[in-house]
């Protein structure tokens, strides 16, 4: 019997594959499926694997080891093990929960909600043929302007409703009878759903020019630096890094773990799925481009338009079943969302469990209604403005700063080389020093880097085309507002001194 374990009832993981199978349903996500063929596309289609698997090897894979290392050796959310290494830095835990959650999580779930309705629409393949004027005119009814909110889109709101409603039923259950019960059956079912689709797709007509577009290189675009850049922050969003998932899940590991090895299977199982799901994405780009005897970059759209103006178009036109390869399609993003919901609101729930030991069901009772609350207003008319002006300054800001923050708190404050000596202790496969080499300064150095270019981009021009106001108030101060909100709950005492959590060898 594990000590440590039993003096503080902390939960634990029944099985590893549970915490394997929810480490990975919490990575792949709706970015997974649309997002990353999208970039692959844009950014010189196989090229792109090139900056990709870089990203991921340089940084992924020594932050996600830092996450699961941070988590288990102090066995508590971002929060408490950010506070169990220095107090003066638990403001950044708060930071990262508290706008992910009161943040990222309010948009990913009204998008969560938009699949729901198309696996609905799709038993009638409601947008008929014009699948654009149906998305933007008759289901968002989209509005002028970010202000001008205009109606509440009522069956974005049910759904929505919904959304929560499961969120909250399986963060509740705890642990093991909520998140691993759950994701033992997500992910089993999201690879045979995705496999269905891919398998599906490469068969259509036209499937066979739209892969070799998807993979064939472009190898001039990796001049272009934006090409960098979208590499690593999809790294960054598609692995849920900087989200302060991994560190909460990982506190819930037992004392006998493999970290290293977990982080690197999370990692590649998490990218090798997008990088299959592009196979099934750009068959049917093929096939719509064959159909409609146009070249496929006139088909391609921006990430929310592949799935909801280009897929609902090309299922229309599918020549056996199209009704059941959009209800398939759907389920599969509903599926992938819920998984990667899930595990935001458990980084918050355990975030303030751990502080101020309130009771797990109304922790999450009241979260999932402040959730639902705060996820109305992406409902709106305005919604889409809401959802693109936040997702680019929470992911591409909130994101990269906190994860910077990490390797300074880790590398510097901390020291890297204790954290690696204590996943040594546990693990098999080891660290050797190029981990503290790449925690301390590469990986800090190339987000900086990463920082730096976005700060020029926005100043440059402003994203979107948006106002100034809109951007200030709907991004930038959304990211203020949890700073402020974390230094305040950074002030609160500790009811058990984050440190005793702590585990030693
Ligand atoms: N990692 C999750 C995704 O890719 C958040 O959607």
């Amino acid at each position: 019997m594990d000590k440590d374990v039993f003096t503080h009832h902390r939960p634990l993981w029944k099985t590893h594959i549970g915490f394997l199978l929810a480490a990975i349903g919490s990575a792949i996500g709706l970015g997974n499926i649309w997002r990353f063929p999208y970039l692959c596309y844009k950014n010189g289609g196989g090229a792109f694997l090139i900056p990709y698997f870089t990203a991921l090897l340089v940084v992924g894979i020594p932050l996600m080891i830092l996450e699961i290392g941070l988590g288990h050796k102090m066995r508590g959310s971002a929060p408490a093990s950010i506070a169990s290494i220095s107090k003066k830095w638990e403001w950044l835990g708060w930071w990262q929960v508290i706008f992910v959650m009161f943040g990222i999580v309010l948009y990913y779930s009204v998008v969560i909600s938009w699949c729901i309705n198309y696996f609905f629409y799709s038993f009638s393949t409601a947008w008929q043929d014009n699948p654009n004027t149906f998305f933007f005119q008759k289901f968002l009814i989209v509005s002028q302007g970010p202000f001008d909110l205009g109606n509440f889109r009522t069956p974005i709101l049910f759904s929505l409703m919904g959304v929560w409603i499961l969120n909250w039923v399986i963060v509740f259950g705890g642990v093991q009878k909520g998140l691993e019960r759950a994701n033992k059956v997500f992910m089993p079912l999201l690879f045979f759903l995705t496999a269905i689709i891919v398998f599906w797709s490469v068969r259509l007509p036209g499937a066979a020019q739209g892969i070799r577009v998807y993979l064939s290189p472009e190898f001039e675009r990796l001049k272009d630096i934006r090409v960098w850049i979208d590499a690593f922050s999809q790294i960054f969003f598609t692995l849920s890094l900087a989200f302060g998932i991994m560190i909460a899940y990982a506190s819930y590991l037992p004392k006998k773990s493999q970290i290293v090895r977990d982080a690197f299977t999370i990692s590649f199982i998490n990218c090798l799925f997008s990088v299959f799901a592009g196979f099934g994405v750009f068959s049917v780009l093929g096939y719509m481009a064959k159909s409609s005897a146009v070249e496929i970059k006139e088909v391609v759209s921006e990430s929310i338009g592949l799935a909801f103006i280009v897929y609902p178009k090309a299922i229309s036109t599918l020549p056996y079943l199209p009704q059941l390869f959009g209800v398939i399609f759907f389920a599969t993003l509903v599926i992938a969302g819920l998984s990667s919901a899930i595990s935001i609101v458990e980084a918050f729930t355990c975030a303030i469990t751990d502080k101020f030991h309130y009771k797990r069901e109304i922790v999450v009772s009241v979260l999932c209604v402040c959730g639902f609350l705060g996820s109305i207003i992406f409902t709106t008319q305005a919604g889409l403005y809401w959802l693109d002006i936040a997702d680019h300054f929470l992911t591409q800001y909130g994101l990269v700063i906190a994860a910077i923050c990490e390797c300074i708190v880790i590398g510097w404050v901390f020291k890297a080389r204790k954290l690696r000596e204590h996943i040594n202790h546990f693990s098999d496969w080891k660290l050797h020093r190029w981990w503290d080499l790449s925690i301390k300064i590469i990986t800090p150095l190339i987000l900086i880097g990463l920082l730096i270019s976005s700060f020029i981009d926005e100043f440059s021009k402003p994203y979107g085309g948006y106002s100034s106001l809109a951007l200030i108030l709907i991004g930038r101060d959304w990211l203020i507002y949890a700073l402020l909100f974390a230094v305040i709950i950074a002030s609160y005492l500790w009811r058990i001194e984050p440190k005793e959590r702590m585990l030693s060898h």
